[in-house]
C-alpha cells in the first residue's frame, strides 16, 4: 500500500469541502505539535508532504492525502493550544468535532499522545467523543526517542488505564518516533491491514 503514490489533495475548512467519501480513510488527531504532520511524513516516505513545525499550530486545515488511490490519509489540525486567535481556534476545533464524528468512511482514527505527556484532559475528551460516536481509534505514542526505557513503560501504563473506559478504542497501542522511524513499518502494517 505504501509502495503506491502519495500526493496531497485538498485541505478543508468546512463539512461542505470535504471529498467524496469513496474510499477508506485514516486519520491522525492530537494536541498541537504532538507530531501529526511529522508522522504522515514518516508513513509516506515524504519528507515534506505534511508541513510541520515547532510552532503548535502549524496544521490549520483538514488535510487530505491520497494513498495509492484506495485510501486517504487525513491530517488535523492539532486541538489544546496554538499560537493563533481564539476565534480562529474554535473555529478549527468544531470543524475537527464534526469530522471526528460524522465521516461515514472514517475507518480508524488515531490519536496521538506525546510520550513524554501522557494523556491530558483534552486527549480525554476526543477519546470521549469518538467513543461515543462509535469510531474505532487507536492510540499511538509520539517522539518514543525522547523517552528511557522506564519512563516510556509508565506512560504505557498510564494510557493502557485511561483506554479501559472506552470500549471504542483499540487495545494495542503502537510506540513510535518519526524522527528515528520506530514503529513506522508497524503502523504501515495497521493501515494496511484496514478493509
Ligand atoms: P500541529 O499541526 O501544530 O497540530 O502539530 P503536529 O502535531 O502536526 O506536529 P508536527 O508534526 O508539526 O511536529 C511538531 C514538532 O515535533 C516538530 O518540531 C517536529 O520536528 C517534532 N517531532 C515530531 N515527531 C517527532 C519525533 O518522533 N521525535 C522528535 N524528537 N521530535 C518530533
Ligand atoms: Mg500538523
Amino acid at each position: 500500500l505504501f509502495a503506491g503514490e502519495t500526493d496531497f489533495l485538498k485541505g478543508v475548512v468546512a463539512m461542505d469541502g470535504m471529498p467524496p467519501a469513496d474510499r477508506l480513510e485514516v486519520c491522525f488527531a492530537g494536541r498541537s505539535n504532538v507530531g501529526k504532520s511529522s508522522l504522515i511524513n514518516a508513513l509516506t516516505g515524504r519528507k515534506a508532504l505534511a508541513r510541520t513545525s515547532n510552532t503548535p499550530g502549524r496544521t490549520q486545515e483538514i488535510n487530505f492525502f491520497t494513498l495509492a488511490e484506495s485510501h486517504y490519509l487525513v491530517d488535523l489540525p492539532g486541538y489544546g493550544f496554538a499560537e493563533a486567535p481564539v476565534a480562529i481556534v474554535q473555529k478549527w476545533q468544531r470543524l475537527l468535532k464534526a469530522y471526528l464524528s460524522g465521516r461515514q468512511t472514517l475507518r480508524r482514527a488515531f490519536v496521538l499522545i506525546d510520550s513524554r505527556h501522557g494523556v491530558k484532559a483534552v486527549d480525554e475528551e476526543i477519546l470521549s467523543l469518538l467513543n461515543k460516536s462509535a469510531v474505532t481509534f487507536q492510540v499511538v505514542l509520539t517522539k518514543t526517542d525522547k523517552l528511557k526505557k522506564g519512563e516510556l513503560e509508565k506512560v504505557i501504563a498510564q494510557v493502557s488505564t485511561a483506554l479501559q473506559k472506552h470500549p471504542a478504542a483499540f487495545p494495542e497501542i503502537v510506540l513510535t518516533s518519526s524522527e528515528k522511524g520506530l514503529g513506522i513499518p508497524t503502523l504501515r502494517h495497521i493501515i494496511g491491514t484496514l478493509v
